[in-house]
């Protein structure tokens, strides 16, 4: 049975939305990762609830929420994690800087996989850290672009005082759920080079077609012992703006180290932030299994249309996240492909270029809105394309 309609038009112009007001009302925004969609109806419910109370002193995580998450981390995946090694946070760009805080000493090195969503690469430099890079290997097959791990390249990025690896895991922006082998093969290397892991596994909950999830942590207990899992209801339940996440963290050492670096420093998680994701987790799963048919009706449509009507686009057939990571170096643009967009088809994409190396020639596409701004999105890319020549 179909209860929610993903394609009923809300209008966000004239809103606090980010994406929709940075670049004029003429533009269709398919850029920053929100969806364009209202947040399941038991967390507006229990919103409104708690905003009727009208008294908003200082809140808590409550022992509700700690267990509900726990009890997610088991239903999912079997992984045992108890409410103790949870610390919440007010977002998980937060979570990735106060990784690299918390683990790294002055002048060590923080490994990265790129392209990558740019707080991955803009946390290590906040806290004067080295990046170290490596680059994940793209390969084409026609229009389809796929994503591995080179693990050379991996091993060889590590230097004597890199100490951190972050992990992002579905991968913004190029939409890989990284299998148990990989998964293995990953955590074996940074276990012989004594690496911690903060896996990013913010896009946990949107996984498409027949993909699955698999926290590198709950590989096994040793794994789990050098693991920095964040994870949040923002993306998944379309409540990013309320800040509300968390970390798992079971080494009791590494979450006492975690602690300090965040203290008094990082404010604790707004009380509807809190109230949201207790929603969300205990009541919003029907609305979340439709969304995902939807999101997954949308990538089905976009790399169809771009079979049919970009042939000049290559593009990832995203197996997580509402995120298309396209590359226009066939389109004969010239000049930077997100000015081109944004000027000439008025669709707004995040430019390549800021996601580090190897995403030059490339735009990231937010599926995450109605079909019909996708359709209307596409259609207007297509005859901007269509001048070209
Ligand atoms: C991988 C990843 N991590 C973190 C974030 C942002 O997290 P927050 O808004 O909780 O800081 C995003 C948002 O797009 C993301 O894609």
């Amino acid at each position: 049975m179909i209860n929610y309609d993903f394609d009923l038009p809300y209008e966000r112009r004239g809103t606090d939305s980010e994406k929709w007001r940075a670049f004029g009302n003429e533009v269709l925004p398919l850029w920053v990762a929100d969806m364009d969609f209202p947040a399941p109806p038991a967390v507006l419910q229990a919103l409104h609830e708690r905003v009727a109370h009208g008294i908003f002193g200082y809140g808590g995580v409550t022992a509700e929420l700690s267990e509900a998450i726990c009890h997610r981390l088991w239903e999912h995946y079997h992984w045992t994690v108890t409410p103790d090694q949870l610390l919440f946070l007010p977002g998980l760009v937060s979570g990735l800087n106060i990784s690299c805080r918390a683990v790294c000493p002055p002048g060590a090195g923080v490994l990265v996989q790129t392209p990558i969503y740019p707080p991955f690469l803009s946390a290590p430099v906040n806290q004067g850290l080295h990046l170290n890079i490596a680059e994940l290997l793209v390969t084409r097959s026609k229009q389809w672009l796929h994503y591995s791990i080179d693990y050379n390249a991996f091993e060889a990025a590590i230097q004597s005082h890199t100490r951190l690896f972050m992990l992002c895991n579905p991968h913004n922006p190029v939409g890989r759920c990284y299998t148990r082998e990989e998964l293995i093969n990953l955590a074996e290397i940074c276990t012989r080079n004594d690496l911690i892991i903060c896996s990013d596994e913010i896009h946990c909950d949107l996984l498409l077609e027949n993909s699955s999830h698999l926290p590198i942590a709950s590989l096994s207990l040793e794994i789990a012992k050098r693991c920095i899992t964040l994870m949040a209801p923002s993306k998944t339940f379309n409540i990013a703006g309320l800040y509300c996440g968390f970390a798992i963290i079971q080494n009791p050492s590494l979450r006492k180290q975690y602690q300090l670096a965040a203290q008094g420093i990082v404010p604790e998680v707004n009380l509807l932030g809190l109230t949201a994701a207790l929603a969300a987790y205990k009541n919003g799963e029907t609305w979340h299994k439709e969304l995902m048919v939807y999101l997954n009706g949308n990538r089905n449509f976009f790399t169809d249309y771009v079979q049919e009507h970009l042939p000049m686009l290559r593009t990832t057939i995203p197996e997580g996240t509402f995120l298309a990571w396209l590359n226009c170096s066939a389109t004969g643009i010239i000049g930077n492909q997100h000015e081109f967009f944004l000027n000439q088809a008025k669709v707004a994409l995040n430019d390549g270029q800021r996601f580090g190396q190897g995403g030059n020639d490339f735009v990231r596409l937010n599926f995450g809105c109605s079909r019909s701004t996708l359709t209307q999105a596409l259609m207007q890319m297509k005859f901007a394309l269509a001048t070209l020549n």
